[in-house]
């Protein structure tokens, strides 16, 4: 079944009411999620700004930041270090951290705990994107089971006694023929891990076609700990119908906040068992955009034309499904200043809201991979060799992204 599915479905069917999953806070450690929603890392999106931002409509999920890569957090790279930044409002303080060598990524987890630099340190193993996977990393990374268990065994030791949980993400593997999620999901738990998010999809699935919600139902009757299920939610609909499905513990949201950050409201009023949706007029999303605006400055230090570059990408996906002209979306895409931004927003029509069919509708990229690309040989085994590793160390890139 494929996301979202059998909710259709069965609705289109006309069956009655629907029964309602079973939904609990989570505890990673010591933090407590008192709503199981998870905002999933978005490298170049989940920067304080915008996590502040969700997190105002939903105090009590978790804020995920984008990936920083071990080695440009270990060089202190300024970017790296800008991207570990947090705002006294967030709750948790909540990192991703991105290695193939286990010892850099330690190196970098240790950075972490001394500097006291965040209460939660997710690791990524669902990065798809060439230059990741073809060193080894993101979602390649789980196939070499010798360097994944080792790669969370020491991230964990390192957290462990600091009270620092420590969670993976991962993807389902790497096409259909080489899944790596049952393993890696058994593997992070007996390393000590504290949850799991499965991105129901294969590197080579990119981020085409849907999500596999059914892998997620299997990994929740694999595993003990909580494991959180990721992949095509676009609204509370569909997050209330995952859990149900698939009886994971709690949801993660990328693409489907992206120019709604109130997913997170409504999210929370479903898990509540309330139907109140957040519908904001384009008055409304135009005082979003300010405030997005003026939080991205101060992230820039002050450099407003950086946050305004910043923030076209998010205007673009405020503005989706509005009935906003070519023109005036261009007019924001030529914007340099704030004071340029807040009189696009004045030639608005406040009163316009986005009509209901197209409210919860995908939105970001939808794209299949061309082409997995992974180090020479990488599938003939599921060990790494002493040659394999000294490649992929040396190749351990500074700059990895999405
Ligand atoms: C622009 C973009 C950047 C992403 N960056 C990261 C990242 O830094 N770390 C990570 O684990 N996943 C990253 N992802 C994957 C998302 O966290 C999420 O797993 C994926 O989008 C599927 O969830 P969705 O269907 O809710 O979007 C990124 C996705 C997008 C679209």
């Amino acid at each position: 079944m494929t996301a979202g599915e059998g909710a259709r479905d069965r609705d289109a069917a006309g069956a009655g009411p629907q029964q309602r999953p079973a939904i609990a806070p989570v505890d990673l450690g010591r933090i407590h999620v008192p709503t199981p929603v998870m905002l999933s890392p978005m490298a170049g999106v989940t920067n304080w700004p915008f996590r502040v931002i969700c997190e105002s409509y939903g105090p009590d999920g978790l804020y995920v930041a984008e990936m920083i890569t071990a080695r440009a957090l270990v060089a202190r790279n300024p970017k790296a270090l800008r991207l570990c930044r947090f705002a006294p409002s967030e709750h948790v303080r909540s990192l991703q951290l991105y290695g193939v060598n286990p010892a850099i990524v330690a190196q970098a987890a240790r950075m972490v705990v001394d500097g006291d630099m965040a209460d939660h340190v997710d690791l990524n193993f669902g990065c798809p994107v060439p230059k990741v996977t073809r060193r080894g990393g993101g979602s390649a990374l789980p196939w070499k089971l010798d360097l994944f268990r080792e790669l969370v065994s020491q991230v964990v030791s390192v957290c462990s006694p600091a009270g620092i949980p420590v969670t993976a993400k991962i993807r389902i593997g790497i096409d259909d023929e080489h899944e790596t999620f049952r393993e890696a999901g058994h593997i992070a738990q007996e390393e000590g891990c504290a949850a799991v998010t499965l991105h129901a999809r294969t590197t080579a699935q990119y981020y085409g076609g849907h999500s596999d919600w059914d892998a997620i139902g299997d990994l929740v009757g694999e595993l003990d700990i909580p494991v959180f299920g990721n992949g095509d939610i676009w609204g509370a609909d569909d997050a209330m119908a995952m859990m149900r499905e698939t009886g994971c513990a709690g949801v993660a949201i990328g693409r489907g906040c992206q120019g709604r950050p109130w997913i997170f409201a409504d999210i929370r009023h479903a898990f509540a068992g309330s139907g109140e949706r957040v519908n904001p007029t384009l008055g409304d999303v135009g005082d979003v955009i300010m405030r997005h605006a003026g939080l991205l400055t101060e992230f820039f230090d002050g450099d407003e034309r950086m946050a305004v570059h910043d923030l076209r990408k998010h205007i673009a996906w405020y503005l989706k499904g509005f009935a906003v002209g070519g023109a005036a979306r261009k007019a924001f895409m030529e914007c340099e200043t704030l004071d340029q931004v807040s009189r696009e927003i004045g030639r608005l029509d406040p009163a316009m809201t986005v009509p209901e069919r197209m409210i919860d509708k995908p939105r970001g990229r939808v794209r299949y991979a061309k082409k997995v690309h992974l180090p020479y040989g990488w599938l003939d085994t599921r060990e790494t060799t002493h040659e394999q590793r000294e490649t992929l160390f040396g190749d351990d890139p500074m700059d990895a992204g999405y």
